[in-house]
This record gives structure tokens, sequence and C-alpha cells, in this order.
């Protein structure tokens, strides 16, 4: 197991969205004691598994499901749909004998309104726990909703209560009310349910939407899309410009610059008050889904660098464009802006978004592409992020309207059809349920799972999956690509192709990528030789020790040693081929 204060920034994270990864007990919805029997695959101390260091787990707490895991009814208990609390301590122990890390989704700038708590709330206007929750009254004689604000999947964020004759406030579902974080009372509660957790050996967290939890207090309306170049004027960061949209030009309400409901500097405050909770215990970390357009505001939830969150996703990365340009620039910009101590997290794909090796696109060459990717993912400064099922190249599976199950696409969004696709069952192997359930799976496996899975792949030596096996374990042994520092060459390269070199003491290795369709040729400057090829997304390729020029095939990558002196050159031959 990786040990020390900063042992997050050497691992690999993988998410299971555990709905979706092995069903245990045929009833098709998967569940922990699956995740137990798929552990090995995960990390068995050998090259002959991913190497996982850390589980993100999305929710598996108690929970009506209204939008699978993140409505949360009971905080400290596991929804039996995926077992019990003792199946969650064989979890965490089976999981730390093969060295890997348990991260859990805390989910606490709403609960679900099944919880106790908000089954209190609403029950009366004086009861103790009515301000846990954020109730207004109706404005005018019409009892109109107290301002413009949208929830974030579509929709009023303001719900009517005909019990107590006000409105409360839900920025997302309204089965998902949004808990008062001005209320000391419920800082506790959250409190108590981190150590809860911590307690029983989870190691850390991944912070649901921690940009929404404090809301502006007069909650004043929410300015229209279209005058968002002066609210920019006034925000503290506004110092991009504009990406204006067609979309935001009609002035359709969900269309609103979301000043007033999100990023409330309070919000800080709570964040310094959760790290100074998990610094009380030793080895923790946490995560954070902070999303905002503008990164120097997504930067700033570092805070300090260690005051705040240990990491937040930096999504650009993965809404860029397939353009290596595209790609540098936004590495640069998220390694200028980050305060000195602070440290990178990137992932491509997560359950709310289109699988990446969909979304990059590329037809015939999809393949191609996501291998790219993830040696791209796996070689940058900072800590990577694999979504179940995205190392053998699990693609965004297209569903009918009426098998969709996720609120976002079932009846709430008039334009996408919801987040499914990415969520279907993990595909194991061609037999039918694609080795995920003997049953019938909660979401349809995807066309390809035949042909597409795990099985097929750990027999075949140039599959996606034994590129990914390769690259993570070759990670581990180079300590220029975890704690290296980082540098875009740009210098005689090709404007379709990425480099950069990662750098510790007495290693230096150059990530050269090729995004585009057509080989490349680059030479090498002096300075970098002689160079040995380490690892290709085109295995297998023999080590061209010395060679001045380097041939990049169609969307090839590759890691070269550079400048490796000639002692340890008998060495690092031996270990490369
Ligand atoms: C986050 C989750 C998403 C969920 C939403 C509301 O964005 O990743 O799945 O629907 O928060 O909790
Ligand atoms: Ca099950």
């Amino acid at each position: 197991m990786l040990t020390g204060a900063d042992w997050w920034k050497k691992a690999v994270f993988y998410q299971i969205y555990p709905r979706s990864f092995k069903d245990s007990n045929g009833d098709g919805i998967g569940d922990l004691a699956g995740i137990i029997e798929k552990l090995d695959y995960l990390n068995d101390g050998t090259p002959d598994s991913l190497g996982i260091d850390a589980i993100w787990f999305s929710p598996f707490f108690k929970g009506p499901e209204h939008d699978f895991g993140y409505d949360i009814a009971d905080y400290c208990d596991i929804d039996p749909r995926f077992g019990t609390l003792a199946d969650f301590d064989r979890l965490v122990a089976e999981a730390h004998r093969r060295g890997i890390r348990v991260m859990l989704d805390l989910v606490v700038n709403h609960s679900s309104s099944e919880h106790p708590w908000f089954k209190e709330s609403r029950s009366s206007r004086d009861n103790p726990k009515r301000d846990w929750y954020i109730w207004r009254d109706g404005v005018g004689p019409r009892r109109r909703p107290p301002n413009n604000w949208r929830n974030h999947f579509f929709g009023p964020s303001w719900t009517w209560d005909e019990a107590t004759e006000q409105y409360y406030l839900h920025s997302f579902l309204s089965q998902q009310p949004d808990l008062n974080w001005f209320n000391p009372a419920v800082r506790r509660a959250v409190d108590d349910v981190v150590r809860f957790w911590l307690d029983r050996g989870a190691d850390g967290f991944r912070l649901d939407v921690p940009h929404v939890y404090c809301k502006d207090e007069q909650f004043r309306s929410n300015p229209p899309f279209y005058r968002r170049a002066k609210v920019e004027q006034k925000m503290p960061f506004g110092d991009r410009p504009l990406t204006i949209t067609l979309f935001y030009l009609f002035g359709l309400p969900e269309f609103q610059v979301k000043l007033f409901n999100q990023h409330h500097p309070e919000t800080h405050l709570v964040l310094q008050e959760f790290r100074r909770t998990l610094d009380e215990y030793p080895e923790k970390t946490s995560i954070g889904e902070v999303v905002s357009e503008n990164s120097q505001i997504t930067a700033s939830y570092y805070g300090s660098g260690s005051d705040e969150l240990h990491m937040n996703f930096f999504f650009e990365l993965a809404h860029c464009r397939w353009k290596a340009g595209a790609f540098r620039r936004c590495v640069e910009r998220w390694e200028r802006l980050l305060p000195e101590e602070a440290w990178p997290a990137y992932t491509f794909s997560n359950h709310d978004i289109v699988r990446a090796i969909s979304r990059f696109g590329g037809g015939r060459d999809a393949d191609a592409r996501a291998r790219l990717l993830a040696l791209m993912l796996l070689t940058l400064r900072g800590t990577p992020f694999i979504y179940y099922g995205e190392e053998i190249g699990m693609k965004e599976v297209r569903l009918p309207r009426r098998l969709l199950l996720d609120p976002v696409g079932k009846k709430w969004h008039p334009f996408h059809r919801g987040r499914d696709g990415c969520r279907t069952p993990m595909q194991w192997s061609g037999e039918p349920g694609g080795g995920f359930s003997a049953g019938e799976p909660w979401l349809p496996l995807g066309p390809e799972s035949e042909r597409r899975n795990v099985a097929v792949q750990e027999n075949s030596a140039h599959s996606l999956l034994q590129f990914y096996r390769k690259a993570i374990w070759l990670r581990k042994e180079r300590p220029a690509l975890i704690t290296g520092s980082y540098r875009s060459v740009v210098e005689g390269v090709p404007g379709d192709c990425y480099l950069y070199l990662r750098e510790s003491e007495g290693q230096k290795l150059l990530v050269a990528l090729n995004f585009s369709a057509r080989r490349r040729e680059l030479e090498l400057p002096q300075k970098y030789l002689p160079s040995r090829m380490l690892l290709s997304t085109d295995s297998p390729r023999p080590a061209k020790a010395n060679a001045r020029s380097l041939s990049l095939g169609r969307y090839e990558g590759c890691i070269l040693e550079v400048g490796v002196r000639s002692s340890q050159e008998g060495a690092l031959l031996a270990r490369s081929s």
C-alpha cells in the first residue's frame, strides 16, 4: 500500500459506479460483494493486474435512488441493494490487503427528501430542523418562487410544499433538497458523517458539487446569460473572455449566470473545516467536483494549496478539442494557475459525461485515440482517475428513450439523453450478462460487449487493457512520472504533436503524443540524446537507442528516457525490453 501523507499524489485512482461493476447475487444490480470478487483484477500486486492504488466509489448509501445514489436517506448505512455495513468492512479490509485505498462519495450539498432530517424539517415551520434546509415564502399574491434560480438538471430550484406553505430549495431534483450550510448544526452533523467513515477505515472522500454548498444570503435572482459580460466584470475572478454559445442567446430561463447560487466565499470556510477534520487522521485525502468555466475559480478551492481540497478535478482537460495544442495549453494553464503546493488531478470520463472513447470520436481510430489518452492521463503531472471500463475502451451506449432511467434524460432534460449511456454494466466477458450478472442487468450491456471485454483483452497481448497495465506499472517504477516536474516542449514540434518532459532527480522522461492520423517525424535536440524508448502505444516497438529522430505513427504516443547516463544503460535496457 502506498503510505505517507502524500500517498495520493503517487496513486492511480479508479472510479467504480457500484450498480454497474459486478453483481454477486443475480438481481442485476452491482453490489459490494461483487466488487470484492474483482479486487484482484484491480490489483493483485503483480503486473498481471491493473495496479490500481485507490478506488473512488460512487455512493452506495441508503437512499431511494431518484438520482442513483446521489440522493441519500441515511449517510451512515449501506443501501440493501448493495449490501450491509459488514460487507463494507470486508470491502475495506480486502481492498487494504491488496494495497488499495477506499474513497467514498460525500454528497452533502443535498440529502434525499426521504432523509429523516428533511422529513422533520418539512413537518412544521417550527420544527428544530426547519432551518437545516432552505425554506422561503412565496412572493406576491400569487406566491411565486422566491427568485429565478434554476436547478442543475432542468427546471426551477424551488418546490412548493403544501403542508407548511413554503418553498424549499433544491439545486438538483426536487427529491434532493439542499442542506443549509449556514446552519452550524448542519456542519456538525456532516462532520460526524465524515468521522464515521474515517473511523471505519475510509481513506478519503470525493466531494459532490462542493461549489454549490453555500448560496447568497439575500437570495438575489441570477442575471440572464446575455448580461454575462457585465457580471463577469464584477466577479472577483472575471478575467476570461466569454464563450457565448447560441443556446444562451435564446434567453431561456435555464440560461442564466449562476452568480448567486454557487461559489459563495463561505464555502471556502466550510472546506477549511472539512480539511481540518481530515488532517486529524493520518493519510486521508479528498478530491472535489468543483465545476466552473473559470479555471481561476476552480483553482481557488485548493485554498493556499494545503488548507482546502487536496485535489480538484480539472474537467477542462476532458472537454478539450482533439488538438495537441488544445491539450497542451489546457495543461499549461492549470499548471500556471495552481498554487505552489497544489496537486493536479485529471480524468477523461466519469458517470456524468459521455465516455471519452466516444466523445473524442475518431471512428475507426477511436481505439488508437483511447490509447493516446491513456498515455497522456498516466504521464501528466497529477493524479489520474480512470473510470471503470475505460481500460477496455467501453463506449457510450446509445439506449432507446424508453429504457432510460437517469432522471436527466428521462424526464428532465429536453436536449440530452441523460447519463445512462456511460453507466452500463462492466463488460467482463462475452457470456450472456457480460460476466456482470447472472440475471437481467439493470441497464443493457453495450452492443459490443461480446467482443470488447476483459476476458478477450486479457488474452490479447496488445489490447488496450494490457496497455493500461503496462503503463501503470511502468509509472510506479519511474519517480519522474509521479513527482517529477512538468515542462512542455514546443521547439521544433509539429503542431499536431504534444511533447512534454517529466524530470526528477537523475531521471528525465520525454512523452511524445501524436494527435494526427499521419506519421510524424521529429528531430530530437542534441540535449535529449541518447534516448531510449520505454513504452509506446503501438507496442511492440523495438527500443532504438541513440536514434536522433523520432518517428511517431498515426495517433502514436511514447515515453522516451532521454539523456540516459551510460552507467544506467544496461539496467534500463533490461527493464524496457
Ligand atoms: C454530481 C454527481 C451527479 C449528481 C449530482 C447531484 O454532479 O456527479 O451524478 O447527479 O452531483 O448530486
Ligand atoms: Ca446484486
